[in-house]
């Protein structure tokens, strides 16, 4: 059982993101104080008394409440879900539009309020809005982070999982890049019970002469929108995602996570945003691991980032 002093987290956006994420962070236990604000008030109330009823049955009472922008003050951390649930047939860039606007709203509420902690972006264009929360709040490079390719990344671990019959968690490697279309996963990078996959499958062609990682790849980028197909967004993955984050944060676990965070020099991008491995500590996001790419997967990357920065561009 859970019984650290750990404090205060805040959600904006209590959607269906920001309300399954919540029911993760007081599932887990994570803190001590959970806040909802959402612009919808009653939404928000509604939520924080539905998951409090339950706190006869948790392994640790998370105190959740409605509250406002002043409740930001001494967070540990904000994370913004607000936005909509994605069209179907869209891409999460073609959110732009809409979400820039709430998100910016939502970063100046945050920071009037005196706000010194780390905000985790989950709003899509998750990299896009994740660099403009960093831009316009001012805060250090450390304090904003995006969700990122963690989802993905966890998402290709589930499906190798499928494909060959093996728990995903033996799953090493990332998922890299623009948490949408041009995301790659980073093949030189992925691992199965410690060998290199594509080794792995090689040795063993008796039992995985069908897995086909060209396969995997694409139903890794496809995942998101078949679900919304099927149900009209989604909202666990995301929020054992974002529960994952906010733990490693609170708890300075030291968790190595590809966090969209800002590349400053790092594999020899620029001013923008994308999903990399990345420690993440109490203090957010610190040192991005600068993994050995080949040529292919180091274009992706660049790729990648040239589109990120296109859709920033004018957003100040
Ligand atoms: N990063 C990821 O991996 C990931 C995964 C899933 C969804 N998302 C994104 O999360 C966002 C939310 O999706 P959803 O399905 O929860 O949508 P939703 O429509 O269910 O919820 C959005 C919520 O935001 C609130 N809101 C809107 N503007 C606000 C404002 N200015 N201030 C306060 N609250 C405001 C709405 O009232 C609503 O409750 C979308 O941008 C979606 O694309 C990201």
């Amino acid at each position: 059982m859970v019984t650290m002093n750990r404090n205060k987290v805040v959600i904006v956006g209590t959607g269906q993101v920001g309300a399954t994420a919540a029911f993760g962070i007081v599932t887990h236990g994570l803190c001590n104080e959970l806040v909802l604000i959402d612009h919808f008030a009653a939404k928000a109330l509604g939520e924080a008394h539905d998951l409090d009823d339950g706190s006869e049955f948790q392994d640790r009472h998370v105190k959740v409440r409605a509250g406002d922008y002043a409740d930001c003050k001494d967070a540990d951390i904000v994370v913004i879900t607000v936005g909509r649930k994605p069209p179907a047939n869209s891409t999460r860039l073609a959110e732009l539009g809409f979400t820039v606007g709430l998100v910016g709203e939502v970063v100046d509420n945050v920071m009037a309020s005196g706000f010194d902690g780390v905000i985790v972006m989950v709003s899509n264009p998750v990299d896009v809005m994740a660099w403009y929360a960093w831009k316009r709040s001012g805060l250090p490079r450390t304090q904003v982070l995006g969700t990122g390719t963690a989802l993905d990344t966890s998402r290709l671990k589930t499906i190798i999982g499928e494909e060959t019959g093996l728990d995903p968690r033996n799953v090493g490697g990332f998922v890299m890049g623009e948490h949408g279309d041009s995301q790659f996963t980073a093949w030189s990078t992925v691992s199965l019970g410690g060998k290199p996959f594509a080794r792995f499958l090689a040795d063993n062609q008796d039992r995985f002469a069908s897995v086909s990682t060209a396969e995997i790849e694409e139903k890794t980028r496809m995942r998101g929108n078949e679900i919304v197909a099927a149900k009209g967004g989604t909202n666990f993955g995301i929020a054992s995602t974002v529960a994952g984050i906010v733990q490693t944060i609170l708890w300075d676990e030291r968790r190595i996570v590809p966090v969209s965070t800002l590349l400053d020099g790092e594999y020899g991008e620029h001013d923008v945003f994308l999903g990399v491995p990345t420690e993440l500590r109490a203090n957010g996001a610190n040192e991005i691991v600068e993994l050995e790419l080949n040529a292919e997967e180091q274009a992706k990357l660049h790729h990648s980032a040239e589109l990120v920065r296109s859709y920033c561009e004018g957003l100040l």
